[in-house]
């Protein structure tokens, strides 16, 4: 080979693998390497017209120009007609548009005046923009645009994120650092982070966002923030998206200086009658409010003997002339219940139908807490005449923080798709707890980018599949390779299965550290509240171990068979002996053993397929992931030899001789403390 072809294609691996600090996401245009292909587009797409001068039409222009200029390494021309092979965005120019509501596109191949050309278009410019986003994600994950005939409407319509952000820019649960909301230099100095941020957001379909804390601070509905949330509004609007707020129900007495906040109070309404008017003076389009009430200590309703409907329907009748909603969450529980898995339930289904029509009750997956694996909340199919929204969690308190590579799709599809799908049917709305921070690459674990991918594209379309939804966000987000698009996509699908196992298999739950939910400790039993304690959930003994939930009446009986049958859900329903003989033929106490240690051996599998990876990704990112799955390795380690030594002393019996045996004792694991892990 000729040397100066040789420097060629060397200067062109590393220019393909120049080191990459994560930033751009999922939206990194990087040019289309393969000849035939580019010339493919290169032909499809000679010009482009986009005409209307509406905000979001600016926008279009922007990301058109962005994302073709740098795929087809050329520079396509804007024109105000058709061409040849025009490009055309434009809303309202195909005869089927009804069904397409406000935010579906269409993306079709058509002839127009003998020229070729494929038309992007829309009800409205927002839903021109989100096909735009399509049509650019066909050509990063390198498909043909030859022939489009595509129809697309989102499946849900409030599609959000819940920043547990506060005003001192301290992320709840937050391990990406500090809050990407600046309050103290907004309004007047606008990051272009924020700017990106709506880019991203709408790229995958996500309307709406909550910027603070639902542990709400009052102060943000204080006129100096108000403007600073104003800003962020007109930023976001562009991009079809909207502002929410966390709202303390104690505002009125800490911010208005009332004496109550007592829902029924007659100034108390006005109170919020007037704030609400406030906040749509400044921003027209502000979505709403979402309240986390009597839960965890935050004021609410219960403190003046109303309820639930009682204080939603409240707020909900304020902001109700401007078009806004209230989002009332149903995560509540508290130390007198018998039994947390139920008082939501036994708390909202009372009040089904109570709410007024702008009010969503928003519910967590499962019952307890974003654990591994949940079963359903029973409440999701309980309030057949309440609007719901789903709630999620993409930042990872309990599934290895910043350090654990976990795909979570396969945990929002088996919520989605459970009980045939009827999950899936009676949502109107899904939010997911923001992973994101001022670190650079915003979520610090690269792979946390694709859980905020995932959450948007099936937010868009349930029927997505998590390897679908993997392929796409590895070929935008690494390479379009087929090695390195098959290898990572094992590592992800691995994953989600992989930390069930090595943190709380069998339908163990909620046995890490206290506080800061850090690391195992299925011992802890003295918080002072029998609920927050890991034994109050395993209940291990001489005889078995698991959660007797035999006489839970919340599941309809077909949900409870299936649920009974099921080994995965085993421990979060039953007191199981453990010499319980599971369908693989070994007793409890065995299985347990084994999946811990499946577990551990699924992750060091992934360490090694991303170990493979060298050179074939970028050198930033692949160290980045290496360092970060090699402490996974050791985290899974620690929390199988811890979990196993602790249930040994209630189970009595070995660990199985073929096993790598732990190499501390149950006292060194009982001794670690963590006293400032991040988050909490
Ligand atoms: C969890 C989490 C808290 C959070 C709460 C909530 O309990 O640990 O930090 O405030 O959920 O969802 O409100």
């Amino acid at each position: 080979m000729k040397k100066t072809l040789l420097l060629l294609m060397l200067l062109h691996c590393i220019h393909n693998l120049q080191a990459e600090d994560g930033y751009e996401l999922w939206l990194r245009y990087k040019p289309v390497e393969n000849k035939a292909l580019l010339t493919a587009y290169r032909q499809a797409i000679t010009a482009v017209q986009v005409s209307g001068n509406s905000a979001t039409t600016v926008v279009i222009k922007k990301e058109l120009a962005l994302g073709l200029n740098a795929l087809l390494q050329t520079t396509i021309p804007f024109v105000s007609t058709p061409t040849g092979n025009t490009l055309i965005a434009e809303r309202g120019l195909s005869e089927n548009l009804k069904d397409l509501g406000t935010e579906g596109f269409i993306i079709r191949s058509k002839t127009i005046n003998g020229k070729k050309c494929t038309i992007i278009t829309a009800n409205t410019d927002i839903g021109v923009l989100y096909g735009v986003f399509h049509f650019l994600r066909l050509l990063q994950t390198r498909q043909s645009v030859q022939s489009l005939d595509i129809v697309s409407t989102p499946q849900t319509k409030l599609r959000l994120l819940n920043h547990w952000d506060n005003l001192n820019r301290y992320v709840e649960r937050g391990y990406a650092g500090i809050s990407i909301w600046n309050w103290h230099t907004l309004p007047d100095y606008i990051d272009t982070r924020y700017i990106d941020y709506a880019r991203y957001n709408a790229s995958v379909g996500i309307n709406g966002t909550v910027l603070n804390n639902v542990n709400a601070n009052a102060e943000i509905l204080t006129p100096v923030y108000l403007q600073k949330v104003a800003a962020l509004a007109t930023i976001f609007r562009p991009y079809g998206i909207k502002v929410y707020l966390s709202a303390r129900f104690s505002a009125p007495m800490e911010i208005g200086h009332l004496k109550t906040a007592d829902p029924l109070n007659d100034t108390v309404q006005q109170w919020w009658h007037a704030k609400a008017k406030e906040i749509y003076a400044l921003i027209p389009d502000f979505g709403g409010f979402l309240v986390k009430a009597n839960s965890e200590g935050q004021p609410g309703p219960q403190t003046y003997n109303r309820n639930h409907a009682d204080g939603a329907n409240m707020m909900a009748d304020a902001l109700a002339p401007y078009g806004g909603i209230v989002i009332w969450r149903a995560f509540v529980y508290d130390a007198k219940a018998s039994d947390r898995f139920k008082q939501a339930y036994d708390e909202f289904t009372p009040l089904d139908g109570k709410f007024k029509t702008n009010v969503l009750v928003q519910v967590k997956n499962g019952p307890i807490d974003f654990q591994p694996r949940e079963p359903f909340s029973p409440l999701l199919e309980a309030m057949p005449h309440t609007p719901l929204m789903l709630e999620f969690q993409l930042t990872q308190e309990y599934l290895g923080q910043g350090t654990h590579l976990v795909y979570e799709a396969p945990l929002f599809k088996e919520i989605l798709e459970a009980d045939n799908g009827m999950v899936e049917n009676v949502v109107k709305g899904i939010a997911a707890v923001a992973n994101t921070g001022n670190e650079r690459n915003w979520t610090a674990h690269p792979f946390g980018q694709a859980n905020w991918y995932a959450l948007g594209r099936l937010e868009w379309d349930h029927s997505l599949s998590s390897s679908q939804i993997a392929d796409e966000w590895i070929r935008q987000t690494f390479s379009n390779e087929p090695k390195v698009v098959n290898s990572i996509k094992e590592i992800m699908l691995s994953s989600r299965e992989a930390i069930v196992n090595y943190m709380t298999p069998l339908g163990l739950h909620h046995i890490m550290g206290n506080g800061h939910h850090y690391g195992p400790a299925p011992w802890g039993y003295n918080t002072g509240r029998a609920d927050w304690n890991p034994v109050y959930y395993h209940k291990a003994d001489t005889a078995g171990i698991g959660f007797d939930r035999t006489g839970l009446l919340q599941y309809k009986p077909s949900v409870q068979q299936s649920y009974a049958g099921n080994e995965q859900y085993l421990l979060w329903f039953h007191h199981v002996s453990w010499l319980h003989k599971m369908h693989s033929g070994r007793n409890l106490w065995e299985e347990l053993c084994y999946k811990y240690y499946a577990g551990v051996d699924t992750v060091k599998a992934m360490q090694q397929k991303w170990n493979q990876l060298e050179g074939s990704v970028d050198e930033e990112r692949f160290r980045q992931v290496k360092m970060l799955l090699a402490i996974q390795v050791k985290e899974a380690i620690w929390w199988r030899n811890a979990c196993l030594l602790y249930f040994q002393t209630f189970s009595r019996q070995p660990l199985p001789a073929n096993y790598e045996q732990p190499d501390h004792t149950l006292e060194y694991y009982k001794q670690l403390n963590f006293p400032y892990a991040p988050g909490n």
